[in-house]
């Protein structure tokens, strides 16, 4: 397509004024804008736009959810059998090499009010472990556990891209040689205006965001990552989110769960704290299983009790999976598309005039679309969904401050290491509340899911005290 076919097809889709400053753009400005204004889908843009911004669009259709099964904590022996079964049958797939990792951080982390790449925030109890950090050694020490290479792959965007592979090289990747950790760029959808207009964010560009992690699942095979990965003998893929500081990272009973089901994409889930948890539900969406986004959750749905007074829907997805390799290559192969999902948000832009527009705190002038990976789960032929206990597993760094907040985490940290050396007989003092009456911070090459602690049987901590082992 010639320049003169793109201002054509922009016309013709009601997006010309985005070529407003083209007059006066010296030509390296021209090229970027034109580079955009190719990749720009316009009919999807288009279908976007009628479906959630025209004046006439339907609401979201109020989808019938019911409740899925779920693979409850173990309460009893046959159950706690079952548990040992799946984590022998995890242990022998990590002791194969048929693990990889797969984290996305491609999110701009805007709640969190913090400038560089969120993986490099650190959430260390005592030290400056970063998020990042955290998960490397992880890693590292399951490498070391299983003899195994587990190679890692780290979804980005254009947004963090340079700046998150910059910190990976100064760190020089924890360790885990460059070769074997890979990264691959999630692709961008234009942000518009709330009437369908494609957003500028300077005269010569538009304003771009990542489109999602659904976005994952076609970068991990055009990046050529999935190719990679097969070729080192991975056929399981374990997916997680960089904010969760504690996330047990390829959890063997989780994967083995997964395996002898023959599953192609598994969840865990744990119990919501309350109705109004901002996190995902997982349950059967007009008969089949997905997660219905916190922002989509009707409120009188949330708030659902059984007779018990339990939430109906307490099964919140902690957005940890286990894709089947040979799953991501079948959706790519058959050609698939995720639904998009339209999130009123900030957008940095300039106006008609050419000059950036000043936005008040908290204004929202932009809407933004973008897939999400757990609509994958009903495409995937079999499915599993495990209930983890959320002190293990979850502790997500989302905002600045209250809940979910690096302090949140950080006290879930020491919450954590403090159970584990109590398990190895240690005397953790505690104050009035229950919670431990000191720091600690554990290396994840010390201790990956807390073993090996015997030998801090008759550590003395006093009260108020910091430990790092
Ligand atoms: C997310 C889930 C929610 C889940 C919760 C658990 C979505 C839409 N919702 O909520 O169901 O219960 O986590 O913590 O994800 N990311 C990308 N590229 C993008 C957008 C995000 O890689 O384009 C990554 C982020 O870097 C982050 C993760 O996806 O690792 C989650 O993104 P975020 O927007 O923070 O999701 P939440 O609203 O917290």
């Amino acid at each position: 397509m010639n320049l003169a076919d793109l201002r054509q097809r922009a016309k013709a889709h009601g997006q010309d004024h985005v070529f407003a400053f083209w007059d006066k753009l010296a030509e390296p400005e021209r090229q970027c804008l034109a580079s955009h204004l190719f990749a720009v889908d316009f009919a999807l843009i288009d279908r976007l736009k009628h479906e959630f911004l025209a004046a006439n669009a339907a609401p979201v259709a109020k989808a019938k959810l019911s409740t899925a099964p779920i693979v409850a904590l173990p309460k009893t022996d046959a159950e706690r059998k079952a548990v040992q079964a799946a984590h022998a049958e995890g242990e022998k797939a990590l002791r194969a090499g048929r693990l990889g990792c797969f984290l996305v951080a491609g999110g701009q982390g805007t709640r969190l009010g913090f400038n560089s790449p969120k993986g490099c925030f650190e959430i260390g109890p005592i030290t400056t472990r970063s998020l990042f950090q955290v998960h490397a050694e992880k890693i590292a020490a399951l490498r070391r556990q299983y003899g195994a290479k587990v190679p890692w792959v780290i979804m980005t965007s254009d947004a963090n891209d340079a700046a998150t592979k910059a910190y990976f090289e100064e760190k020089n990747f924890y360790g885990l040689g460059k070769d074997s950790v890979r990264f691959c760029v999630q692709a961008n959808m234009p942000a518009v205006a709330p009437d369908g207009k494609l957003l500028l964010e300077s005269k010569s560009s538009l304003a771009l965001a990542p489109n999602g992690h659904g976005g994952s699942i076609k970068a991990l095979h055009d990046s050529g990552a999935l190719q990679w990965l097969r070729g080192l003998g991975v056929d399981t893929l374990f997916y997680f989110q960089v904010d969760n500081a504690l996330n047990q990272i390829c959890d063997p009973a989780f994967v083995g769960r997964h395996l002898l089901a023959g599953a192609e994409m598994s969840s865990k889930v744990v119990r919501k704290r309350d109705w109004k948890e901002p996190v995902g539900v997982i349950g059967h969406i007009d008969g089949k299983l997905g997660v219905i986004e916190y922002s989509d959750l009707p409120e009188d749905l949330a708030k659902a009790t059984d007779p018990g007074g339990a939430l109906t829907y307490w099964a919140g997805s902690i957005a940890i999976h286990v894709l089947a390799v040979g799953f991501v290559e079948r959706l790519n192969k058959g050609g698939f598309q995720l639904p998009y999902h339209k999130a009123r948000k900030a957008v940095q832009c300039i106006g008609p005039d050419g000059a950036a527009l000043k936005l008040k705190p908290g204004e929202k002038n932009g809407v933004k679309f973008e897939t999400f990976v757990f609509d994958a789960l009903p495409l995937a032929r079999a499915t599993v969904t495990v209930e983890t206990a959320r002190e293990d597993d979850f502790g997500p760094v989302k905002n600045a401050e209250g809940e979910d907040s690096p302090a949140t985490a950080r006290a879930m940290l020491t919450g954590l290491y403090a159970r584990w050396l109590a398990a190895a007989g240690c005397t953790v003092p505690r104050k009035p509340d229950g919670t431990p009456d000191c720091r600690i911070e554990i290396a994840p090459g010390t201790s990956l899911f807390g073993e090996g602690l015997e030998k801090y049987r008759d550590l003395k901590i006093a009260p108020g005290s910091d430990v790092v082992i």
